[in-house]
């Protein structure tokens, strides 16, 4: 298997040919692009704040405790991505079942009771995907079908209300040919795309682990900023540190240890 790190760098390659790499410091510029145009209204989806809790799903009610963790590290992770002009975050892990889904929706809500932010919510784990599953979102593939040349962005994306939040999702379903997917030249132009869309868009990327796979290595050029998730009791000292050197290339926004006994989620600065 290829090493991961130089799957980082010949990608960082690949892409410096193409346009200016998103990595080191050249990623600290802020960008000024102009929003994308809508080109098909969202469909809307009102959802069950008693639904989402049974799912642990709780940062769209700014008044449940549960929430404030959720609220802190948003306002951390916003700090920092607003002052590089960072759009695009993606989460992962070392390895699965850390809560990559359970932290990427949190979040999401958590920045999309923001009034002022546009949040989009993605669901890029093509193999096991779960944010349809978790929010009770149903019909369409989502990204899937973006992929493949079946719908554009605005058709595959769901605007979801619920409490004070309003977030964009785009859900998927998984894709028999992941692999290849997530190495084409369909989920480059895909990701590219998330980051250009105006200055109040935050977009959350919901990642597949990343020591178990070659998929997060092809995601990583194409976004702004990484949080990694650890889990206690599942998470080894030497994964977050294979993690951490494969992330080298990368710029990581924040270290989030999950599953805490406290049953929180706590973040660390890197
Ligand atoms: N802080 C937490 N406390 C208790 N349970 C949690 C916590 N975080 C996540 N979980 C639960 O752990 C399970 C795995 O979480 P989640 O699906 O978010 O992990 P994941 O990293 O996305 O997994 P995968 O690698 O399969 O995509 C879920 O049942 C979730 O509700
Ligand atoms: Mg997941």
């Amino acid at each position: 298997m290829e090493d991961i790190r130089q799957a980082v760098e010949r990608a960082k390659a690949e892409l410096g040919s193409h346009g200016a790499p998103r990595f080191g410091t050249t990623s600290n510029r802020p960008r000024h692009d102009a929003p994308t145009e809508r080109k098909t209204p969202l469909r809307q989806v009102t959802l069950e704040s008693s639904f989402l809790q049974s799912r642990r799903i709780v940062a769209h009610d700014g008044m449940d405790p549960r929430s404030l963790t959720f609220d802190i590290l948003r306002t951390e992770v916003l700090r920092s991505m607003d002052f590089k002009g960072w759009k695009t975050l993606a989460i992962t892990s070392p390895t699965p079942g850390c809560g990559k889904t359970f932290l990427s929706i949190n979040l999401s809500l958590s920045m999309a009771r923001e009034p002022e932010r546009q949040v989009s919510l993605v669901d890029f784990d093509l193999r096991r995907p779960q944010i349809a599953r978790t929010l009770g979102l149903k019909g369409g593939d989502g990204v899937i079908d973006v992929l493949e040349g079946r719908k554009d962005p605005d058709e595959a994306t769901i605007n979801v209300r619920v409490g004070s939040s309003n977030l964009e999702v785009m859900p998927t379903t998984s894709g028999s040919n992941a692999s290849d997917l997530v190495s084409s030249s369909a989920t480059k132009q895909f990701l590219d795309g998330l980051s250009r869309r105006g200055q109040a868009q935050i977009v959350v990327i919901d990642l597949p682990p990343l020591l178990t796979g070659h998929d997060v290595i092809s995601v990583l050029p194409h976004v702004d900023c990484v949080l990694l998730v650890a889990a206690v009791g599942t998470s080894k000292v030497s994964e977050i540190e294979q993690c951490k050197k494969y992330l080298q290339a990368t710029d990581m926004v924040r270290f989030v240890l999950n599953k805490a006994p406290s049953g929180t989620a706590h973040g660390y600065y890197y």
